[in-house]
């Protein structure tokens, strides 16, 4: 019988799509750990080790250790756009195939990072705490003052369709857009959002907000580093919705408590679920629990995308969204 492992809890709508899959004429047995928390090893190993397919979570490793416990492993179905948790060589080397889940995420996780421009630039989380607090406030002309928007410069790091669908957002809030990436975008693009194009130098040097988008390999790891928070301005902020290794969260700490930038709002981190402790206590920076892709319609699609390919890929031989 086809078994297919689901590594944690997935919206129904993706197991109603895995349990609806028909190999010879048989369904498939689909197995799921359905917890917001890891399965232990010997659980999942247990259960990989007769699947043909698995949908994984960001959460997931699928290493070397992984593949062992699953020899007879065809496809990985990874939800999530990202797939650095994925050894993606070692899948390949073992005729595995990987799949991710492009574009169904790409506007909730740019909604995210225009509402953590807004959040840092004019001290929403702070504003908030205050409340709380019970510290008595009054409104005053000089009273928590922020950062104005329009006319400011968004340096995108990444220009992929989630920073594209960022500066989109960004454009209606009259800013002026810049990017850097490997390619230049379409010309389309480019003159919809009057985009230019900017070494990485010249992209924090220049910006008021970066912001970074790029995917997390090792070319991007601590792509922001204490050499690239040095060259930023020390009134500009940095936003961050990718990944978190691609800062260097320790320099990151550092160049807020010497003040040579003026605010961070980070939605990932670098050992995630971890925090720098030097990030906590900082009123200047905006914390959020990975929440990019978290409204119930993405979550939806990301299952249904993700088994959408493991049923394309069991029946025709060719996912939808493949990797590799
Ligand atoms: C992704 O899809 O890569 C997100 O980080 C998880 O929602």
């Amino acid at each position: 019988m086809t078994k297919i492992v689901v590594t944690g809890r997935i919206p129904e709508v993706g197991l109603d799509a895995l349990r609806g899959v028909e190999i010879d004429g048989e369904p498939a047995n689909v197995w799921v750990w359905d917890h917001d928390y890891p399965a232990p090893t010997e659980v999942r190993d247990a259960q990989l080790a007769d699947a043909i397919g698995a949908v994984t979570l960001v959460t997931d490793q699928v290493d070397g250790a992984f593949l062992y416990a699953a020899p007879n492993l065809r496809i990985v179905a990874n939800a999530a756009v990202g797939f650095n948790n994925i050894d993606v060589d070692a899948c390949t080397a073992r005729k595995v195939r990987v799949t991710n889940t492009p574009g169904v995420l790409t506007d909730a996780t740019a909604d995210l990072a225009m509402g953590l421009v807004l959040m840092v630039t004019r001290r929403l989380g702070e504003g908030e705490r205050l409340i709380r607090s019970g510290t008595a406030w009054k409104w005053g002309m000089s009273m928590m003052l922020g950062t104005g928007l329009q006319g400011r410069r968004l340096g995108i790091a990444g220009m992929g369709s989630i920073g594209t669908a960022l500066a989109d957002r960004a454009k209606a809030f009259g800013m002026e857009i810049a990017y850097h990436n490997r390619n230049e975008v379409d010309a389309e693009v480019a003159d919809r959002l009057k985009a230019i194009r900017l070494s990485k130098e010249e992209l924090l040097a220049t910006s008021d907000i970066v912001s970074l988008n790029c995917p997390y390999t090792p070319d991007t790891h601590h792509l922001i580093d204490s050499k690239a928070l040095e060259s930023m301005r020390s009134d500009a902020f940095l936003v961050n919705t990718a990944r978190g290794a691609i800062v260097d969260e320790a320099a990151l700490v550092e160049a807020l408590a010497t003040g040579q930038i003026a605010g961070a709002a980070l939605d990932v981190f670098e050992r995630e679920p971890e925090v720098h402790p030097g990030l906590l206590d900082r009123d200047n920076v905006v914390l959020i629990p990975h929440l990019g892709s978290a409204t119930v319609e993405t979550r939806n699609a990301m299952a249904s995308l993700a088994a959408k390919n493991v049923a394309a890929f069991l029946t025709t031989g060719e996912p939808i969204t493949p990797v590799n």
